[in-house]
């Protein structure tokens, strides 16, 4: 880890736009094999951050929550693969459908619910945090989990409302 690189920054979204942008903008560093983990309320935006990446990426077909399906796939720059673990009951159950495996390798991993894989979650991810639901402006948290992911935090475009410096990795 290069010394004072930030492994985490809060950024603030006013609407669905905003967040699908910042998403975009952080599509840019995606690169096959890695995972990126949605978590928050119902409504918080999650969906909106992946449409926002898959535009990122190039894809032009319409990406929807993928609520119905296990596993969504679209293609773009690389494969995107989109999953919802809102209707799983458990990590067991996400494991056993075989939806965080070497299938994803040569694409980036979007999961909603991510949360819910509990002691199934891959050590080296992207988390994405996001607070707020309704009409409010939401606070996104990225944090890079494992020193690879940092460089999605560094690419945060500065046109976008920075609501809280990033952390160096001494004032975690
Ligand atoms: N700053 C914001 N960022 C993202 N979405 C916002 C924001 N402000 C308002 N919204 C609205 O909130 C809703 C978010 O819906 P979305 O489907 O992305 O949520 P979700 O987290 O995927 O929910 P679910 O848990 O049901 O899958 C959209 O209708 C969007 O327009
Ligand atoms: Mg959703």
């Amino acid at each position: 880890m290069i010394a004072g690189q930030s492994l985490k920054r809060k950024i603030a979204t006013r609407d669905g736009a905003a967040t699908r942008a910042l998403a975009a903008a952080l599509a840019a560093e995606a690169r096959p094999g890695d995972l990126i983990c949605l978590i928050g309320d119902l409504g918080a935006g999650k969906t909106q951050f992946a449409k926002g990446f898959g535009a990122g990426l190039g894809i032009t077909d319409t990406i929807v929550s993928p609520s119905f399906v296990l596993m969504a796939e679209y293609r773009g720059r690389l494969p995107m693969f989109h999953i919802d673990l809102y209707r799983l009951a458990d990590a067991a159950e996400a494991m056993a459908g075989g939806l965080i495996d070497e299938r994803q390798a040569e694409g980036v991993t979007l999961v909603e619910w991510a949360e819910r894989l509990a002691d199934a979650m891959p050590a080296q991810r992207l988390e994405v945090l996001i607070d707020g639901t309704g009409d409010d402006p939401r606070l996104i948290e990225l944090r890079a989990e494992g020193a690879a992911y940092a460089r999605y935090v560094a690419a945060v475009p500065e046109t976008l409302d920075a609501a809280e410096d990033g952390f160096s990795e001494g004032e975690r």
